[in-house]
């Protein structure tokens, strides 16, 4: 890529190529002032492009009377220099930077441009808050760290359309103004001056424009594509985010899973991360039996066990009546942890309660063979055996509980799981890959009194299910999967429902009427009607994506011109109002 920079440009060269091997070179750069030393009557300065930083020179005798233009140099100030490459003098190379052998001895300097001072130092590693990065933010980009998550990212991206363009598939763009497509969130409209009192609604994805691609035989369809989604924002949630989208006809959930797995393949390869394929699968129940979400990091372990069959009959009061009232009692060893303070142990009981548990019950074994706890005297001694056996308890171990409904224990013990893992400072090395499958294809909403769909309206029941559907929708199983990456959901998909009838089954079970379903999805079961090949298909989240890859803790990492986490942009001051006139065009008032 570096080379590609010196065709139909000013430079000759980039300012992080030049080595040993370039001395006596006469070359031609151009870049920003990083730096300038002033040291007996020789001026260095660290000249700085995209790709590194390499020392210039200005010397009197040689660039003459230009040298007064390198007293001025300022940091950030543009410019175009000519010179020879030169070898540093003996005991001043730097062997840190890759340009660290050579200098260039400058003849000629052309100032560009000058600059007002940064507000923040344009190098990495800076602790400016992340506020004044942004108002700045192409500044921040010129500081590699940043840079480099955009290369990052592009190297992905372009992995992603050669294996796919290499295996059959189509880039289709949808459109971006369209009819709401419901993925959970809420929409952003766009008012229709043509048509006034109508609004346009972003896509939250292309999920039903993509489906019609399969009904027009595209057969393999793909798109990096941007989803808009109105919903709270998080360090992996940003309103507008992109996707790897894409959509198979004539094939099986294998198909669609393999399909991507050779797609991460090339992915994680190009990105530096080579993985080990095939990656393991995991039912949506035994995810969230083991780890208390359908996101599991399995880089530690750290894992719930249910102890119901123990401890539900026991004289705990909280425990039996959790398992009483068709709850369970499920516990984590925290191995190691036994002699963490009252106070500390308090802590993580908060982590628990934070996350909508009762309380956190626990037992501490201390390393000198001592047990701590408020709840041991309820249990009889053949219970605490059999409880330190299931649960491999050695001295040193710290048992937690948590009592409550499956739903409640499982979120509060994960929120446990992870806090103890970041407190026991549990390595994390590598990535951790793997699908997640056989959701559930409804949930019961019990403020709503109504079923959801648990990943949207089209996927496909399980075939098995079908007769369920009218009677026990929450026994229906899907054709759904997951792609979990070091407990993020990097991404997600499924088969979708092909068959008009059934489409409005679904529909139905969903609390729609076959009036409501017509005129929201009249389109999408009309395309069903006309020949529908079977089909699914797949997103990848590309920030969270390549947030993973790079190791970032936000995916405002890896987006040139994120959001904050109220949704604006500090830098171009949107949302902002607008003129009155743009309103009366759009045929809007403000309240
Ligand atoms: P889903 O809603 O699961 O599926 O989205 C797919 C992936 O997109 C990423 N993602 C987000 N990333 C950043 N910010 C957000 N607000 C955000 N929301 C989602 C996640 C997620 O796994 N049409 C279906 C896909 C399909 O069925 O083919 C869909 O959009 O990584
Ligand atoms: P109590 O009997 O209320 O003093 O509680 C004794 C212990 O049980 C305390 O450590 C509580 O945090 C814990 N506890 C209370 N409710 C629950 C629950 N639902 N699940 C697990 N532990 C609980």
């Amino acid at each position: 890529m570096t080379d590609h920079l010196n065709t139909h440009s000013m430079h000759t060269n980039t300012c992080g190529e030049l080595t040993a091997a370039n001395i006596g070179a006469e070359v031609t750069l151009s870049g920003w002032v990083n730096h300038r030393r002033d040291h007996g009557g020789l001026i260095f300065v660290d000249l700085r492009d995209r790709t590194g930083i390499t020392q210039i020179v200005f010397d009197p005798d040689t660039i003459g009377e230009q040298f007064a233009l390198g007293e001025r140099m300022r940091p950030e100030w543009v410019i175009l220099v000519s010179g020879v490459v030169r070898a540093r003098p003996d005991g001043t190379a730097n062997p840190n930077m890759p340009t660290g052998e050579i200098e260039v001895l400058l003849s000629k300097v052309e100032i560009l441009n000058s600059a007002k001072t940064p507000p923040f130092a344009i190098e990495d590693g800076i602790d400016t808050d992340e506020l004044t990065r942004l108002r700045w933010r192409y500044l921040d980009i010129r500081r590699s760290e940043v840079l480099n998550a955009l290369k990052l990212r592009s190297t992905v991206t372009a992995a992603m359309h050669q294996a796919l363009n290499s295996r059959g598939f189509i880039e289709v763009e949808t459109p971006i103004l369209g009819l709401s497509t419901p993925e959970g969130a809420r929409d952003f409209l766009v008012p229709a001056r043509t048509a006034p009192g109508n609004f346009y609604a972003l896509p939250q994805s292309p999920q039903l424009f993509k489906q019609l691609l399969m009904v027009g035989g595209v057969e393999r369809y793909y798109q990096i594509a941007r989803c808009f989604r109105d919903e709270d924002l998080r360090a992996d949630r940003q309103p507008e985010f992109t996707q790897l989208d894409l959509e198979m006809s004539f094939i099986s959930e294998d198909d669609i899973l393999g399909l991507m797995e050779d797609v991460m393949a090339e992915v994680l390869d190009a990105a530096g991360a080579p993985h080990q394929f095939p990656l393991p699968r995991m039912c949506y129940a035994e995810a969230m039996g083991r780890f208390g979400n359908d996101r599991p990091d399995t880089r530690f372990g750290l894992e719930l066990s249910d102890v119901s069959h123990i401890l539900g009959g026991s004289g705990f009061k909280v425990f039996a009546s959790a398992v009483e009232a068709g709850g369970v009692v499920k516990a984590i060893n925290a191995k190691g942890a036994g002699d963490l303070s009252r106070g500390e142990i308090d802590k993580i009981a908060a982590v628990a309660t934070d996350h909508g548990a009762k309380g956190m019950a626990w037992i501490a074994f201390t390393k000198d063979g001592e047990v701590k706890s408020p709840i041991v005297k309820f249990f009889t001694d053949d219970e605490f055996a059999q409880l330190k056996t299931t649960l491999g308890v050695e001295a040193g171990d710290l048992v937690v509980f948590g009592a409550d409904s499956f739903e409640v224990v499982s979120a509060a013990l994960c929120a446990v799981r992870l806090y103890l893992a970041d407190l026991l400072e549990i390595p994390r090395e590598g990535h951790s890959l793997l699908w997640v499958v056989d959701f559930p294809m409804f949930v019961y909403d019990a403020d709503e009194k109504r079923y959801n769909a648990n990943h949207h309206p089209f996927t496909r029941i399980k075939d098995e299910d079908l007769d369920k559907l009218d009677t026990d929708p929450l026994a229906c199983g899907s054709y759904s999967y997951d792609l979990i990456m070091d407990g993020y959901e990097v991404g997600g998909g499924t088969l979708r429902i092909h068959d008009e009838q059934l489409q409005l089954r679904v529909l139905k079970a969903l609390g729609f009427s076959e009036e409501d379903a017509r005129e929201q999805f009249g389109f999408l079961l009309e395309a069903l009607s006309f020949g529908a090949p079977p089909h699914g298909g797949i997103a990848l989240g590309l920030d969270r994506l390549v947030m993973l890859l790079g190791g970032f803790k936000s995916i405002r990492d890896v987006i040139a011109f994120p959001k904050t986490s109220s949704g604006a942009d500090p830098m171009t001051g949107a949302p902002a109002g607008v003129s009155a006139r743009q309103l009366k065009e759009v045929g809007l008032r403000l309240q």
